[in-house]
């Protein structure tokens, strides 16, 4: 007997060929009836209670961090910019972090967050791979950074502190600061990097919409920002230089903290909510990940998404086996495939204690690409020793080709990625296709960490064909490695 769907569908056909539409172009009208689920959802009561801490789980413990006389640098040493109950954290190796009520009642005004089936997107590629999305923008501010910002905030809240100082690159991460200064009462100032300051128009209005006072940075304001612009006034600003200007600033007063976007292990702890509510969306229709992809900076959300499943390899998961988790940065800027591991300072200056990580010199001024969250010269500790003991890969795009991603997945799946996230997609996508030419039916996760609907001047150059591939800057990443802090 024919369906109800059948005639439904056989009636479309029949007005879409009067129309002079192809099946091609219509096709998402079927997959309604022919597909399975598109959107895995939770319940707010799913929100994890519960950080995911995968120091518990290295096979080596992490090197510490440094002073400058190659001694390690002790929580007391950092309290003058960190509050303790943040510190504990930054230094814990326990497994399992408890969440705070009010930090969980927060997260739910945009928890859990949606995965996606992207059907369409398998469409167009024409791969036998199932590819998922695990969208990190329906928080307030586009990405998954308030996902460590409101945490931040409630720390140093409950600690006596009220005035925050931050960096920016692409913006995400100052407006999630800002939105969680409002939801604390805190006062926020950021340095936004004065490229995107420039690109970005809008972030520095959303910053100032949540109460937050924005700065292009380098400013006059600080030591830091006084001395580069003296000798190059013209400097378009790093995440290096502006994290510089927030610590000088946060160190000079008693009553100020200073709070990072990425990098450090307890903003990487916080974001793991993101892979333990993909997990339970993946058991929800019964699948797994074979290959992850998430874009890396200073490694974050490539963190928050990968982390709770390399929990379940460290515990002999058969279904995490083979799992490969691959974090993705620009050509330009690539700490983790040309860099070395390496001491060296998080920040410009050397305000900030020596880090073990995968760098390309604290001062490699970046090319200015439009991908502002990944400009960064160094990578999380944790990703980098993960990377060093080859748990994790990494693989470096052009810029041009991301943007391309990027447009191929807002046409099919409707939602216009950041140019940060585009990175992680372009890489899926290749991946895509590889298994189109092998036959091979992976099941490819994507994190799709935010948003770009205030990244549209980009977009625009990527039309008008303005966008360029930068080179790898081969001679000024010699010369920042050659700058490497000595240690010991
Ligand atoms: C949307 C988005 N994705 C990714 C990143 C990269 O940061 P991380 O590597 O710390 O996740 C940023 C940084 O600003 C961002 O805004």
């Amino acid at each position: 007997m024919v369906s109800v769907i059948e005639v439904v569908r056989a009636r479309i056909f029949v007005a879409a060929a009067g129309l002079g539409r192809t099946r091609q172009n219509l096709y998402p009208l079927f997959l309604e009836t022919t597909m399975p689920q598109t959107k895995i959802l939770l319940d707010e009561s799913d929100i994890p209670t519960h950080w995911y801490n995968v120091v518990a789980d290295m096979p080596n413990k992490p090197l510490p961090p440094l002073g400058p006389d190659g001694q390690p640098v002790g929580p007391e040493k950092m309290a003058a910019i960190f509050p303790m109950n943040i510190l504990e954290q930054e230094m814990s190796s326990e497994r399992w972090i408890a969440i705070p009520e009010p930090v969980r009642e927060i997260y739910r005004m945009w928890r859990p967050s949606p995965l996606f089936r992207a059907h369409r997107l398998e469409q167009v590629l024409g791969t036998p791979c199932k590819i998922y999305y695990k969208y990190e923008g329906v928080s307030p501010a586009g990405s998954h950074k308030p996902n460590s910002a409101i945490p931040q905030a409630y720390y140093n809240k409950i600690a006596g502190i009220n005035r925050l100082t931050t960096e920016t690159g692409a913006g995400q991460w100052g407006c999630s600061l800002a939105l969680a200064g409002q939801m604390f009462d805190m006062e926020i100032r950021v340095y936004m990097v004065k490229v995107s300051y420039q690109q970005k128009p809008f972030r520095r209005s959303m910053m100032q919409t949540w109460g937050a006072e924005v700065f292009a940075s380098p400013t006059n304001l600080t030591e830091t920002g006084r001395g580069i612009l003296a000798s190059d006034p013209e400097n378009q600003g790093s995440l290096g230089i502006a994290i510089s200007e927030a610590v000088e600033e946060a160190a000079s007063r008693a009553d100020t903290n200073y709070a990072l976007g990425s990098v450090l292990n307890h903003v990487l702890l916080h974001q793991t909510i993101i892979g333990q509510e993909a997990k339970k969306q993946f058991e929800k229709v019964g699948d797994y990940p074979d290959m992850i992809f998430a874009p890396c900076g200073g490694g974050c959300n490539f963190a928050g998404v990968s982390f709770p499943f390399l929990a379940d390899k460290a515990a002999g998961d058969k279904r995490a086996e083979n799992l490969r988790c691959v974090a993705v940065e620009p050509t330009s800027c690539p700490s983790l495939t040309k860099g070395v591991y390496a001491y060296d300072f998080g920040d410009a200056s050397g305000f900030t204690p020596l880090m073990k990580m995968y760098t390309l010199g604290h001062d490699f001024m970046p090319p200015g690409i439009h991908a502002g969250g990944l400009r960064y010269h160094g990578v999380s500790p944790l990703i980098s020793q993960l990377y060093h003991e080859k748990l994790i890969e990494a693989v470096a795009v052009p810029q041009v080709a991301t943007f391309e991603a990027g447009v191929m997945f807002a046409r099919a799946e409707g939602i216009i990625p950041a140019p940060e996230s585009c990175h992680g997609i372009r890489a899926a996508i290749d991946e895509a296709l590889r298994c189109k030419a092998s036959g091979e039916p992976k099941t490819l996760l994507i994190n799709l960490s935010g948003h770009g609907h205030f990244d549209m001047a980009s977009y625009d150059k990527y039309f008008a064909g303005e966008l360029v591939d930068f080179e790898y800057p081969e001679h000024e990443i010699e010369a920042a490695l050659a700058r490497l802090p000595k240690v010991g």
